[in-house]
């Protein structure tokens, strides 16, 4: 037996090395060993240990951000808000107030269950209580507007766009719920596809009509708290993308078995439902042209970031050579310009170098 000792004062203990390697080797996305210990180190999967600092150190409260000027202007009558704005508004806390919680539910009743590896455990439960951050700030927005709460809850149920993206989501991960065997190749793919829907193309893809119209508002100084609020979301979900995208590939890896060119091809139209459901949402949410832009342009953009969601996924695009049609959307991303972003009341958050490392590729 390979061993190391370590001497502290008076006592010495010896350690089996290569139990410990064993321990290291049997570290897996799934079907790792089954252990009552939960020992990060050693890492294997360090690039999770790293966005968990990185998810960590941007760390933000909805309470921090200012909400007075919303206020105003939500009961603003001298027409510098329109009715097709505050409908945005309506719509995006009508589908983020119930979405984010449903992302975090399946964190936790879905993914972290049946992941093995510690340190992937560590970066899904900041993950998770990351859309509890996110569900709590479309409660302040609610509460800071004077939004009857009963009307939320009616818009997820009655506005047949936001129930089908909603059912899309939701039924699949209630499938799922204790009920994967994954020593099966069905059942590790049922996995694989829950991380593509959810992490490419719920978070991926389907937040993203929104996100591109509250920043509109932003871009014309209409509902900044909201617009802050919203970036800030907006660099946390490229964090959860990418999580879903590598747990994704890691998982693939192990189990190469789960990549056949079937099972791509099923990725590859779950985008594309995705892709319709969320085109008929912004149809819903801009009814008329508004904010100067028109729901083609933001139907364009949609197919611009499903190609963008697949093609990290090692996956064949739906469309050819999509075009961005909002380059200063991403522009917007880069919290580096914004001066007084937070009025310095929140500068603690700021201390380290990820706030400027924002880089385009996160839209
Ligand atoms: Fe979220
Ligand atoms: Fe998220």
């Amino acid at each position: 037996m390979e061993t190391i000792t370590i001497t502290v004062g008076k006592k010495t203990f010896i350690l089996d090395k290569t139990k410990a390697e064993e321990a290291f080797n049997s570290k897996k996305v799934i079907n790792g060993r089954q252990t009552m210990f939960f020992n990060i180190l050693p890492l294997k999967y360090q690039w999770a240990y790293d966005l968990y600092k990185t998810m960590k150190a941007n760390h933000w409260e909805p309470e921090e951000i200012p909400m007075q000027e919303d206020c105003q202007q939500w009961r603003d009558t001298n027409g510098n808000i329109t009715d097709i704005d505050r409908w945005i508004i309506k719509m995006a806390i009508g589908y983020f107030s119930a979405a984010e919680g449903i992302v975090g539910d399946n964190i936790i009743h879905v993914v972290r269950e049946v992941v093995t590896a510690p340190e992937l455990k560590l970066v899904l439960g900041r993950h998770a209580h990351e859309e509890n951050i996110h569900a709590d700030s479309l409660v302040y927005m609610i509460s800071s507007l004077g939004i009857n709460p009963h009307e939320c809850e009616a818009m997820f149920e009655d506005i047949p766009t936001i129930a089908k993206k909603a059912a899309f989501v939701v039924n699949n991960s209630r499938a799922l719920r204790r009920k994967l065997d994954l020593t099966k190749l069905e059942d590790k793919q049922a996995l694989a596809h829950n991380m593509f829907l959810f992490g490419q193309c719920m978070e991926g893809t389907q937040f993203y009509g929104l996100f591109g119209m509250v920043l509109s508002l932003a871009r014309q100084n209409k509902f900044p708290g909201i617009g802050n609020m919203f970036k800030y979301t907006l660099r946390d979900e490229s964090n959860h993308i990418d999580l879903f995208c590598r747990l994704l590939l890691e998982l693939v890896k192990e189990n190469p078995d789960i990549w056949t060119p079937a099972f791509r091809e099923e990725l590859r139209q779950l985008m594309a439902t995705a892709v319709a459901l969320e085109k008929d949402f912004i149809r819903d949410c801009l009814p008329i042209n508004g904010l100067g832009l028109s729901s083609k342009e933001f139907e364009q953009y949609i197919d611009f970031i499903a190609d963008r969601r697949l093609r990290n996924c090692g996956l064949e695009p739906l469309t050819v050579d999509p075009v961005n049609p909002f380059p200063w959307l991403s522009e917007m991303m880069d919290l580096k310009k914004e001066q007084n972003f937070f009025e310095g009341r929140v500068t603690e958050y700021q201390k380290s170098a990820n706030l400027e490392t924002v880089s385009d590729d996160e839209l």
